[in-house]
């Protein structure tokens, strides 16, 4: 009906939506709509709760108050906000990689029964950057050393972060030269916290440029630090098929969902489900198998791992539950609605918990750490198992759609040939005219996977090749664009090349943290182009963003010389400022700004005019 495609383009939302209706569950729909009108002086960034002589506001017509009660006016606000907003970003991927360098600590001292290290050359090469010796040396003393020296990058011994020297060199220079370069992960998101705290630092301009660093100390550190470990424990993902949408679900099969972001459980949980003692369990139960699916990142971890399919992204979490085919849906941390105990409990499902720093009304709280993790693991599975004879009614409305995943930086340039050249000839002879990296969430202020999946088909129909991660490459799968025969949807000159490689024109590049490896792409096009990153006809885009992760994103996708253009806008509209620096004057301290545009058409026209622009700075031709 109407409501529905309001909502969501997608067939399986519209008619769990409906189901969802009859079973009487409220979804994150009605939630926003009970919201509305959403308050005006937040929704401007001029409101601040960050002392107790306020809460203040600051009147955006100019006719009440222009100042809060400590004298911060409306540049101040926003931009202490907008800080802020980064850092719990920051923060929030940063120890997502920290859990990671935890658990490499404890493989390397025999202490993670389960987890090993799967990637050697991965290993050995990120311990390069380190400047570890690995020649001849314990893969196990390797991965201690590592894990050490990572944990310095954050604190505040450094100077300056290590991964940040595999940006081109243009790059480092010029954030030495504004002073951005960022020291330690944690000492960033500190230094924000006492920045933005009353009395502190009062320049919109300097507390912008420390957001700068922090959103970098992100990128370049606590997200790829995760990137990089993810790998060489779980292992450098290479093509794989998978497919998407709620219809992965299986009605005759033990249905396990894992949501949220860090691979460090869903491994673990998989590699339950693979066992022969539980296949043979669930078939005891009546159960053909056991379905592992994932949901948000998570499954993107698993997916470009191990094909493991995808249920749906961030605004379906609570609608795959209300097809009560989920026996279990185990949860890490990250975008899952404090809703889903409520959702999980008009059904069979059971919910469980399992980080010791996130934990949510109704579901059940069991804590993984290294050491207890494949035993828990098998628990769990089993609990699933068992939960299977427990079953209502099933409604699984579709069937699921195709999809490739699995390209990380490594097999995209294994796939050109072994050197990034061939891109960039295609870039140069204008058969593929440039890259943009869709990313970021869901948001119920847009509609569900329209702006994603409208924004990726005007970019690769004009011969713009998309790489996507987080729940916007979860939306472009769903849409079909992520198979061989996607190329049809292609512009002649993207067909051509994606056809001869054989990939589709829309490369799944993981999770958010994956980010990273966009970043490193661009990075390698740059270095082999003997260029910067702001030179290339590049662009990001996070049509539907929702979180402080995302803008944290995009401000070092922005400072790291790429133009990105937003959906949803931040709260910045109370300070002209703070708007015109960050969507205007960036270009000249970072070669690269925001835009900001809700309508996913007019978006693809700003980022197809940009990248012309890029070509004809190259002297490439139109
Ligand atoms: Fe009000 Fe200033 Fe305190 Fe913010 S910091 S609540 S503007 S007095
Ligand atoms: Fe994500």
């Amino acid at each position: 009906s109407k409501a529905y495609e309001k909502n969501t383009i997608t067939e399986d939302g519209q008619l769990l939506l409906k189901k969802a209706e009859r079973d009487q569950i409220e979804t994150v729909w009605d939630r926003y709509e009970a919201q509305l009108p959403q308050c005006g002086y937040c929704e401007m960034g001029l409101s601040c709760r960050v002392c107790v002589m306020g809460p203040c506001r600051v009147d955006p017509f100019g006719e009440g108050p222009q100042k809060g009660v400590c004298g911060a006016d409306g540049d101040i606000i926003v931009a202490r906000n907008l800080c802020r907003m980064i850092a719990a970003g920051a923060a929030a991927h940063s120890d997502h990689g920290r859990d990671l360098v935890e658990v490499l600590a404890e493989v390397a001292e025999g202490r993670a029964p389960g987890y090993e290290i799967k990637d050697m050359e991965k290993l050995k090469r990120v311990a390069a950057e380190y400047n570890i010796e690995t020649e001849g040396k314990d893969p196990l003393k390797i991965a201690g050393e590592l894990a050490h020296a990572m944990q310095e990058d954050f604190g505040t011994r450094k100077k300056e972060l290590t991964l940040v020297k595999t940006a081109p060199e243009k790059r480092q220079e010029l954030w030495k030269k504004i002073g951005v370069m960022p020291r330690g992960i944690d000492r960033e998101i500190s230094e924000t916290m006492h920045r933005t705290h009353m009395g502190v630092d009062n320049g919109w301009q300097s507390l912008l440029l420390h957001g700068i660093r922090n959103a970098l100390s992100d990128g370049w550190g606590g997200s790829m630090i995760a990137t990089e470990v993810s790998d060489i424990l779980f292992g450098t993902p290479a093509p794989k098929l998978t497919a998407a949408n709620v219809g992965v679900l299986k009605e005759d099969q033990v249905n396990i969902v894992v949501h949220g972001h860090n691979p460090v459980v869903s491994e673990m949980i998989m590699l339950a489900c693979q066992s022969p003692e539980m296949l043979k369990l669930a078939e005891e139960k009546g159960a053909k198998g056991i379905n592992l699916a994932g949901v948000c990142c998570t499954g993107n971890e698993l997916l470009m791992r191990h094909g493991v399919p995808m249920a749906g992204n961030h605004l379906v979490s609570e609608l795959v539950l209300t097809t009560g085919a989920v026996e279990m849906m185990i949860v890490d941390y990250q975008c899952i609605m404090p809703s889903m105990g409520d959702v999980a409990a008009c059904y069979h499902t059971r919910m469980i918990s399992t980080s010791d720093k996130a934990r949510f009304p109704g579901m059940t709280h069991r804590e993984f750490h290294p050491d207890n993790a494949r035993e828990l693991a098998k628990e769990l599975v089993t609990a699933a198992i068992e939960n299977f004879e427990n079953r209502g009614e099933v409604y699984i409305p579709v069937e699921p759609v195709n999809a490739i995943g699995g390209f990380s930086v490594e097999t995209i340039v294994a796939a050109l040939g072994g050197t990034p050249q061939p891109l960039i000839d295609a870039i140069a002879a204008g058969k593929i005219r440039g890259a943009v990296g869709v990313v970021g969430c869901n948001n119920p202020k847009i509609k569900h996977d329209y702006g994603h999946v409208t924004l990726t088909k005007r970019l690769i129909e004009n011969d713009i090749l998309v790489v996507d991660t987080g729940c916007a490459a979860i939306a472009n799968a769903k849409a079909g664009f992520k198979v061989a025969d996607a190329i049809e949807f292609a512009g002649p000159g993207l067909k051509e090349i994606c056809g001869s490689l054989g990939i589709p024109p829309v490369l799944h590049m993981g999770s958010c943290v994956d980010n990273a490896r966009i970043l490193v792409l661009a990075s390698a096009l740059a270095k082999a182009m003997k260029t910067d990153i702001s030179d290339l006809p590049l662009a990001a885009a996070a049509p539907e963003w929702y979180s402080e992760k995302a803008v944290s994103i995009g401000v070092y996708t922005v400072a790291s010389g790429v133009y990105t253009v937003l959906g949803p806008m931040p709260p910045i509209t109370g300070s002209m400022n703070v708007v015109r620096l960050l969507t205007d004057g960036l270009n000249d301290v970072v070669g690269a700004a925001f835009g900001v545009e809700p309508d996913p058409e007019k978006a693809a026209v700003l980022i197809r005019r940009h990248i012309e622009e890029k070509r004809e700075n190259l002297g490439l031709p139109f």
